[in-house]
């Protein structure tokens, strides 16, 4: 109890996911690298925006910690659509290389789905690839969207009981609601859930969200979740964020801590998962290529 006399939920930080993840990832790293296979995740960069460079570096400097090499190509943000795409097939073709990711946003004037489409889906960490929604649609094997496993890991490792319950997503969106939706309804004792997806086609979605023993938050309104369109004693998770500046506006106001049972914290849940699982996807990928998984 507070001691405003409300309740406050149980905080589901991301953290401690991300660490057990990437401690996994670590060791299978030891293990490729002792069967001989160096595990490479390349990186593309295109243009000079100061955040994505940074963004670049930090996933740069945490595959070296991981064990991984990271070959980086840095385009000028003049590139054209071709030139993105003779740096996809140089990787595409590089045995060595087992994932490729290109940091989003791109410089307006270059397409990046159509990027993402001459990627080989196999080397796909973000699992983003239209073949890659392909698989998770049919509940194959590949790198899955790192957002939507993190949400899962997250649950899993929280002890959160999602088989057999009722998950309402708000959004969906091809990043994180729809995704996430095909994720949580797949036979497996982390996910098979009944899911539920709204967006602004259902007006009255309130009325899911408050019956929703999981509320997944992927809309990318800032405090569109509020106390009322939670179930109480219900989970919230808290996917969605729109970014002004460096600010970052979560979709989950603040005050629904008062009535949820377990929630995301404003700042460090669902993001550090994220990360993980794009590790996760490289180091796969590593061990299908080296067939070695
Ligand atoms: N935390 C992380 O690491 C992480 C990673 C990736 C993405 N994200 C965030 O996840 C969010 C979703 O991204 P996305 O690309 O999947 O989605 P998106 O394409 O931006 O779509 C947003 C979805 O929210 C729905 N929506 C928006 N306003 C609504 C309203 N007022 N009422 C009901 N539904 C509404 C939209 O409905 P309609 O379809 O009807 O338009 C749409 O389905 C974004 O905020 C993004 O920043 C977070």
């Amino acid at each position: 109890m507070s001691s405003s006399g409300t309740t406050t939920a149980r905080l589901l930080p991301g953290a401690p996911v991300a660490e057990q993840v990437l401690a996994e990832v670590a060791e299978s790293v030891v293990a490729l690298r002792a069967a001989g296979v160096t595990p490479a995740l390349a990186t593309v960069l295109v243009g000079d925006d100061d955040a994505s460079a940074g963004y670049i570096r930090i996933k740069q400097r945490q595959a070296a910690e991981l064990g991984f090499v990271s070959p980086h190509v840095h385009l000028p943000a003049s590139a054209s659509q071709a030139d993105l795409h003779a740096v996809l097939a140089d990787f595409n073709a590089d045995k060595a290389v087992h994932g490729v990711l290109v940091q989003y946003p791109i410089p307006g004037h270059l397409d990046y789905d159509r990027a993402l489409a001459e990627l080989d889906p196999d080397k796909d960490v973000d699992g983003m690839h239209p073949v890659n929604m392909g698989r998770l649609a049919l509940g194959l094997p590949g790198p899955l969207p790192c957002t939507p496993a993190g949400i899962e890991a997250l649950l899993a490792f929280h002890g959160v009981p999602v088989a057999g319950r009722e998950v309402v997503v708000l959004g969906r969106g091809a990043t994180l609601g729809r995704p996430l939706a095909m994720l949580l309804a797949q036979k497996r004792p982390t996910a098979n859930a009944a899911v539920t997806v709204v967006h602004t086609g259902v007006p009255d979605w309130p009325r899911y969200t408050r019956r929703a023993e999981i509320l997944v938050a992927a809309a990318g309104v800032p405090g569109i979740i509020q106390p009322e369109h939670v179930r109480p004693g219900g989970v919230v998770v808290g996917g969605g964020v729109r970014y002004e500046g460096r600010r970052l506006l979560p979709d989950v106001d603040e005050s629904c801590a008062e009535v949820a049972g377990a929630i995301t914290p404003r700042v460090g849940g669902v993001g550090p998962t994220t990360v993980a699982m794009l590790f996760r996807n490289a180091v796969r990928a590593a061990q299908r290529a080296s067939g070695l998984g």
